[in-house]
């Protein structure tokens, strides 16, 4: 299959819509990452999403709508009222909300499970797309399954070229890791997922809420994944990842004597750091991920397959304090890292 990359222009979103009603698979920007799209009704048009990413089929799928009128027929039962004030707070934009699935939904799209996943995004491509087609689309990251997510039409080629007719190209996504997951089938809502809407702003519209203990511990044999997501290889660069973590001092102490080692062992290594800390490394390779954590979360999963790009072996990550923006920083960069954490300390 030839796969087009094509700018989101008025013809081409028709195009696209006319794809996804045909059963087909479109890959499309929104403001977290790209999302690989199908009509998320027919199950047969779900089912190549999973053959396209190589996803395993217990990993359930998040379905995009661009009006809370659609949620009828995608969700059973009343609206909980915290997912009612959740949408009026952060809808269209980073939050997935777990909700009661409707039979109308294949079991396909969610896995078997009976709840189900639904977002609407704020990008105007996803939203322009999404009224085109005319159907709720059921979308994962458009990466091959274990990839970094893709944060621009290049890194989906790079994925998916031959898998899928057509990639719209909205340019580089302004969040850069996926939505926040919150599951509001129970109170208080749990988020089992973290992303742009952080723990702190549910908070403040839901009075109270849980963060899942696997968001920064990894899934052992026997665990139930809340999110079966979080429990699948994640994000791995070719390179061995490690975070280190510590006070800013100790922390570049411990990656320079780590740099060190790796050279001294004949591998090629590069650090991920922010911008105004590269000096500290002197003639080291660093890769800055920007001046701030929005930056950094802008800049994660490229800078993950630029690691790939110049065949680095050894990747060393200074941590993120785990709160705000920065846990979800952190829950990709422990994947990323297969967990291989160290402690620098003072
Ligand atoms: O930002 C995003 O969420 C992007 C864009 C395309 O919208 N999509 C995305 O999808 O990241 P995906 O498939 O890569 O990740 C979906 C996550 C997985 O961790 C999955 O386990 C979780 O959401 N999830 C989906 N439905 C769920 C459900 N019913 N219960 C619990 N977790 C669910
Ligand atoms: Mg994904």
């Amino acid at each position: 299959m030839k796969t087009v990359v094509v700018p989101p222009n008025k013809g081409f979103i028709a195009q696209a819509g006319k794809l996804i009603k045909a059963g087909e698979l479109v890959a499309f920007p929104t403001e977290t990452v790209y999302g690989l799209g199908a009509d998320a009704l027919d199950a047969a048009a779900v089912e190549k999403i999973f053959q396209a990413k190589g996803r395993p089929g217990d990993n359930p799928l998040i379905v995009h709508i661009h009006a809370m009128s659609q949620l009828t027929e995608l969700t059973a039962g009343e609206l909980p009222a915290v997912a009612r004030d959740l949408a009026a707070a952060y809808w269209p934009g980073p939050l997935t909300m777990v909700l009661e699935k409707s039979g109308n939904l294949p079991a396909i799209v969610s896995a078997g499970l009976g709840t189900v996943g639904i977002r609407m995004p704020s990008h105007e491509v996803a939203r322009a797309l999404l009224r085109a087609a005319g159907v709720p689309i059921a979308a994962p990251s458009a990466n091959l399954s274990g990839r970094p997510s893709p944060t621009s039409a290049q890194h989906v080629l790079l994925d998916m070229d031959g898998r899928i007719p057509m990639i719209l190209d909205g340019g580089e996504c302004e969040v850069g890791l996926e939505s926040t997951v919150v599951d509001v089938t129970r109170y208080p809502p749990r988020v089992l997922r973290p992303g742009g809407v952080t723990p702190q702003m549910i908070a403040r519209v839901a009075g109270e809420v849980e963060i899942d203990a696997h968001v920064l511990s990894p899934l052992h044999d026997g665990d139930l994944a809340a999110s079966p997501g979080m429990k699948h290889r994640h994000y791995a660069p070719a390179g061995e990842l490690t975070l280190v973590t510590g006070s800013p001092k100790a922390t570049a102490r411990r990656i320079a004597e780590l740099y060190d080692e790796a050279e001294a062992g004949g591998k090629t290594a590069c650090i991920l750091t922010l911008a105004q800390r590269e000096k500290l490394f002197g003639w080291r390779q660093t890769h800055a991920l920007g001046e701030d954590e929005r930056q950094a979360a802008k800049g994660l999963f490229a800078a993950l397959r630029q690691m790939d790009e110049l065949g680095v072996d050894v990747i060393l990550a200074e941590g993120f304090q785990a709160d705000g923006l920065g846990l979800a920083l952190m829950n990709r960069l422990l994947r990323a890292a297969s967990f291989r954490i160290i402690d620098a300390g003072d």
